[in-house]
């Protein structure tokens, strides 16, 4: 365990985590369970940065989310770096700046009520038979063929559709709202882009359309959380722009990417774990408890980062005022202190709920409601209909070490 201004940056000769190929496979297993065991305060040197310390055990990250005085979401957001994502475009990092995920209480309270009716329980139960559908619908596509993509094919459409309800995007300009929300998060994946600044003009996009949306919705409001954020006045002023445009990004990105990555995580976790497909197959009424599982196994959020705002201490090490705080969900998960066997797939695990997946504290995740019905709602048409369904290999990973994000997964079933 080392301060910032240490000689030795690698005391346990334990990776860097900046390294986006110790995630070309998903979650770095290895390293999360070496840092937990032997520096579960560790300091991460940046080569653009100051460097970040490293919390990977589960009490400590519970401790940290619930002192938002402390960490701090507003002082520097909630990335590691603009850098570590490919964000150099002065008006996105504004942006990102001004949303719900940077903002400390008082103002985060404020903001977090104006939207909080919008994925109120009895809400998100109004949108199940929609849901419902859009799955068949999206299983119907794929039934004959025996095998598809699973992740373009069926695991993107769903939370596609259910954001755009929510957000009142038409129809016709969904297939804009994924390629960007796809874009804007891989802008360090040379499959997307030669170089981040190839990508910048993506948030161009998806400002630009946000306004025009937003200008709609003055005119004619709807009933969606689209209206809410265009039409809401405090102290008689409406919200600043900056705050407009992160509150759009915010959503698509949080709404899109985290709920399919759980959809296709638990597609492989099903696959290399089989009896515990057949588990839920033979009983379904354990599929609730395996979407808790799954998003245990996915963590597809790895990372959130706080900033400390005085001089603390982590676990007995010195923390000092400024320092960056990152907490990866992906090794809390398998924190073997609180998850028996936590390598083990279990969908009967009795305390699979207990998951950090959607953080926990000031900015636990609003949509966990919306999340957990669409991954539910999936697997129990898919199972019902497709038994067998697995996945073949191939598993092709988004260059992220903070979104644990499957870009392609071929898979097979018996056709109907
Ligand atoms: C499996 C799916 C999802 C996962 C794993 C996930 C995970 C997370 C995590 C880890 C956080 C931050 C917690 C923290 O910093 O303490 C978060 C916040 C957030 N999520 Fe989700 N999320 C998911 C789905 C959704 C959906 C479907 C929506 C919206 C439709 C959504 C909207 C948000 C928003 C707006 C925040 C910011 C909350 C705040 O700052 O108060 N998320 N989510």
């Amino acid at each position: 365990m080392n301060r910032p201004d240490s000689d030795i940056r690698y005391p346990t000769g334990l990776a860097d985590l900046n390294d986006l190929d110790l995630f070309s496979d998903g979650q770095p297993h290895d390293v999360f369970r070496r840092l937990r065991e032997e520096a579960p305060v560790f300091w991460n040197p940046e080569k653009e940065g100051p460097g970040y310390w490293v919390i990977t055990r589960y009490d400590d990250i519970v401790q940290i989310s619930k002192k938002p005085k402390i960490f701090s979401n507003a002082l520097g957001g909630h990335y590691i770096s603009y850098d570590s994502m490919g964000i150099t475009d002065p008006e996105a990092q504004n942006a990102f700046l001004h949303m719900l995920l940077a903002m400390d209480p008082p103002e985060h309270n404020v903001h977090r009520r104006l939207i909080a009716p919008a994925f109120n329980p009895n809400i998100v139960r109004k949108f199940e038979d929609g849901v419902r559908n859009k799955v068949r619908e999206l299983l119907d596509r794929i039934a004959s063929r025996g095998e598809c993509d699973f992740v373009t094919e069926v695991a993107t459409p769903l939370p596609l559709w259910t954001l755009s309800e929510l957000l009142g995007v038409p129809e016709a300009d969904r297939q804009d709202i994924i390629k960007w929300s796809n874009e804007a998060l891989a802008l360090l994946d040379p499959d997307y882009f030669a170089s981040p600044a190839a990508g910048q003009h993506v948030f161009v996009k998806m400002f630009d359309y946000g306004k025009r949306i937003m200008a709609l919705r003055r005119e004619h409001p709807a009933d969606d959380l689209t209206s809410i954020m265009a039409n809401t006045r405090i102290d008689g002023e409406g919200l600043p722009q900056a705050t407009l445009d992160g509150f759009f990004v915010l959503m698509i990105l949080a709404g899109n990417e985290t709920t399919r990555n759980t959809i296709a995580g638990g597609m492989r976790a099903l696959t290399e774990f089989p009896e515990q497909r057949r588990k839920l197959c033979a009983d379904p009424s354990l599929i609730p408890n395996a979407v808790e599982e799954m998003l245990r196994y996915v963590s597809a959020i790895i990372y959130m980062r706080r900033t400390a705002t005085e001089d603390t201490e982590i676990r007995g090490q010195k923390i000092a005022k400024n320092d960056k705080v990152v907490m990866w969900y992906g090794g809390a998960n398998f924190d073997s202190e609180v998850f028996e066997k936590p390598y083990e797939f279990d969908v009967t695990r009795s305390n699979a709920r207990e998951h950090l997946a959607f953080g926990i504290g000031q900015h636990f995740c609003i949509g966990s409601q919306v999340a957990r019905m669409q991954v539910r709602i999936m697997y129990e048409e898919i199972l019902a209909r497709f038994p067998d369904i697995r996945a073949v290999g191939n598993y092709r990973y988004l260059r992220s070490n903070h979104l644990n994000g499957l870009k392609s997964m071929p898979v097979v079933f018996t056709p109907e």
